[in-house]
């Protein structure tokens, strides 16, 4: 209940809010918090929620790594704002760059900075645009994604994302081509192997190539394991299959890391758990461990010197935003890269995804009403269906996965409702006595909801 001059009431009177359920969070309130210690977060009245969802997949060294915050303070006080136009740019830019390359999967390449995935997305679709058109391809401007994907909300990395809620924005603008999402639990059809549903899937891109015409293809992008479209990784031997037919039709492969770099999936990007290397990586989020809007283009060596001859005949490419390789923002993101790979966080998500799996598996047997469960390293689904045996979901009216998600938070845990799903990424810090508050607090509120709904 909110009263008139309460933080709830308040911040309904003032947010226009994006993403977010009206309805509900008119009746429940807005959760408004204060501050954070390890992956817990803590509200106005003092309630503390353990944050299965890492704030939005990011804040994966919690909410108070204090090496972070002393990283940021120090590059505050030592030079605090400074872009990369001009040939002037900050040292840290220059210390990232390389740092980035240097753990990347690529022998060498350049890096390109934005403030958000989604400019991520857009800045390298300008670039395949720029590419192409410069070694006189021009009409290769089309891109490929598959339905499910979620690439931003910028105009462009909308129109690459995959979900039917863009229509009310008129999106996606033309040249936007989306194929089958590669879930084999839900789109396979009857009979069918997975390998077959790999295959078909191999089949319609190469089809939709021959279709459109190779030479109006600029790229196609997929995410290691869709994350925003309900964690789904590919079907077995997906990026293996469709890999040798891009490559047959000169059409580059981006890897769009924001949510599967740095650890999320086990290893530090995505593309390695999948096992395939891609022409570039995008990267946001854990890229800063959530304590700066950074996002970054990875370029792979190939695509890196194809376009740094490009911008030489013309001089420049006209491309960049004020805060481009921030200095703060780079030193963080130093920090967090370190912090990741080298202060344990990497290996607790690798000797606990295991036991994530385990005990989200042991809830899915114990319910009557989840389906699939679904994910790598520390990003998991779980899925409602009203009936296990035929995948029958349960009626959307019900707001089966809203109502998950709220007895969740009325219980202290914050985990994140996708279409019919639940998803948990927890931060990678998170123990073995966090994850078990997690699994139970979880299993009161699936026992609760499918109880109400019976
Ligand atoms: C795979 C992927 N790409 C791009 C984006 C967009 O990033 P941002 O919200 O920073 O614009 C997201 C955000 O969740 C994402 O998950």
């Amino acid at each position: 209940m909110t009263t008139p001059q309460s933080w709830e009431a308040r911040a309904d009177e003032y947010s226009f809010y994006g993403f977010t359920d009206l309805p509900s969070v008119h009746q429940r309130g807005a959760v408004v918090l204060t501050h954070g210690e390890g992956p817990y977060v803590f509200d106005v009245n003092g309630k503390r929620y353990l944050d299965a969802n890492s704030g939005l997949w990011n804040m994966v060294a919690g909410f108070d790594h204090k090496g972070l915050a002393d990283a940021a303070k120090a590059q505050y006080d030592r030079f605090p704002g400074y872009h990369s136009f001009f040939g002037r740019l900050s040292d840290q830019t220059v210390l990232l760059s390389e740092k980035l390359i240097e753990v990347s999967p690529f022998d060498h390449g350049r890096v390109f900075y934005t403030n958000s995935g989604s400019e991520a997305n857009d800045s390298m679709v300008k670039m395949l645009w720029f590419l192409h058109a410069s070694e006189g391809n021009p009409k290769r401007r089309k891109i490929l994604t598959r339905w499910n994907a979620y690439h931003g909300v910028t105009v462009v990395s909308a129109s690459m994302t995959g979900k039917p809620y863009n229509e009310v924005f008129g999106l996606p603008m033309d040249g936007f081509i989306h194929l089958t999402c590669p879930h084999y639990w839900r789109f396979g059809q009857e009979g069918e192997t997975e390998q077959a549903f790999t295959q078909r899937l191999a089949q319609e891109l190469e089809d939709t190539i021959q279709r459109e015409g190779a030479d109006t293809i600029a790229g196609f992008f997929a995410e290691p394991v869709m994350g925003a479209g309900g964690v789904i990784p590919p079907s077995a031997g997906y990026f293996q299959a469709i890999q040798p037919i891009l490559k047959k039709y000169g059409i580059p492969l981006i890897s769009d890391e924001v949510i599967c770099g740095f650890g999320r999936t086990g290893n530090t990007w995505g593309c390695q758990t999948f096992d395939f290397t891609p022409d570039a990586i995008i990267s946001s989020k854990n890229l800063t461990a959530g304590l700066f809007p950074m996002g970054a283009v990875i370029l792979g060596p190939e695509l890196s010197d194809r376009l740094q001859a490009a911008a030489e005949k013309i001089e420049e490419f006209p491309h960049g935003f004020t805060a481009s390789g921030h200095p703060v923002g780079c030193a963080i993101a130093l920090k967090a890269i370190d912090v990741v790979m080298n202060e344990g966080l990497a290996e607790n998500v690798n000797r606990l995804s295991p036991r994530l799996e385990a005990g989200l598996r042991a809830i899915m047997d114990r319910s009557e009403h989840i389906g699939e469960l679904r994910g790598v390293g520390f990003m998991w689904a779980l899925e409602a269906v009203k009936d296990k045996p035929t995948k029958t979901p349960f009626d959307g009216s019900l707001s089966v996965s809203e109502r998950i998600a709220n007895t969740c938070t009325d219980l202290g845990l914050i985990c994140r409702p996708l279409g019919q799903s639940i998803v948990l990424c927890p931060p990678f810090i998170l123990t073995e006595e966090q994850m078990d508050e997690m699994f139970e607090k979880l299993e009161q509120a699936l026992n609760k909801v499918f109880a109400e709904l019976a």
